[in-house]
């Protein structure tokens, strides 16, 4: 039985106080030992946040994989490390088309995390324009081969986010989201066997809600969220949660 886990990505929204309220005001309301929920904030929100939250996991949205040196703007991983942090997404969409992250650097940060025992959440997922060529599996067994090549994958969360589902109100049917996140499970067999890819945890991520959640949960393969809009609102963040149970 694999845990469901519910990660809010807040992108680069909000403020320390907002994020203060924000989580003294939901932290209680999600306690559950039958979910995994955590929130992804800014850098300069970890710290607080971490400082208040309870039960809820708190994430970075990026790190570097060197340990120190001439990164300007970067963040390392023990940097992280010393916050205590919970979770880190890695090769999100945006940051891969806006922030030229690749797979292979996708794969370093995962390591670097895994070796600080903080959990990577790795992002997958398919562009439009691949989706309409009918590539999305190709798409992502090759992401999913290289970001994930030589890792210790009881200690990773994949997230399949197709990239036309991003804050577009475009949900993946529950079939496709099912059937994409059932493609990952199948590459994380072929690489690593399958009693570590029926272990294995994946998100769907794209335009999901406190509507949708419990819906998708349904799905074989889909063993939790990675939510951007819905996680903004402290009672659509909590209604993911509580509808997860
Ligand atoms: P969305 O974003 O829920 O707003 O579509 C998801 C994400 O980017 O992780």
């Amino acid at each position: 039985m694999r845990k469901p886990i519910i990660v809010g990505n807040w992108k680069m929204n909000k403020t320390i106080s907002e994020t203060l309220a924000f989580i003294n005001e939901v932290d209680a309301l999600v306690a559950t030992d039958a979910v995994d929920a955590g929130l992804a904030v800014p850098f300069t929100m970890l710290k607080d946040a971490k400082s208040v939250a309870k039960n809820i996991k708190i994430a970075a949205q990026n790190c570097h994989f060197e340990e120190s040196g001439a990164f300007t703007g970067e963040v390392s991983v023990s940097m992280l490390k010393e916050l205590n942090l919970d979770y880190c997404v890695i090769g999100h969409s945006e940051r891969r088309q806006m922030f030229n992250e690749t797979d292979e650097a996708v794969n370093k940060k995962a390591a670097k995390l895994i070796a600080s025992d903080i959990l990577p959440i790795i992002c997958v997922g398919e562009t439009l324009e691949e989706f309409e060529a009918g590539k999305t599996e190709e798409v992502v067994r090759n992401s999913v081969a290289v970001s994930c090549a030589n890792l210790e994958m009881e200690k990773v969360v994949i997230a399949y986010e197709p990239v036309w589902a991003i804050g577009t109100g475009k949900t993946a049917t529950k079939e496709i989201a099912n059937e994409v996140c059932g493609i990952v499970r199948n590459q994380i067999e072929l690489m690593y066997g399958s009693d570590v890819a029926s272990k294995v945890r994946i998100q769907y991520g794209g335009s999901v809600n406190d509507k949708n959640i419990k819906d998708l949960l349904t799905m074989e393969h889909i063993d939790g969220a990675l939510v951007g809009g819905a996680s903004l609102v402290a009672e659509s963040y909590t209604g993911l949660i509580v509808n997860s149970k």
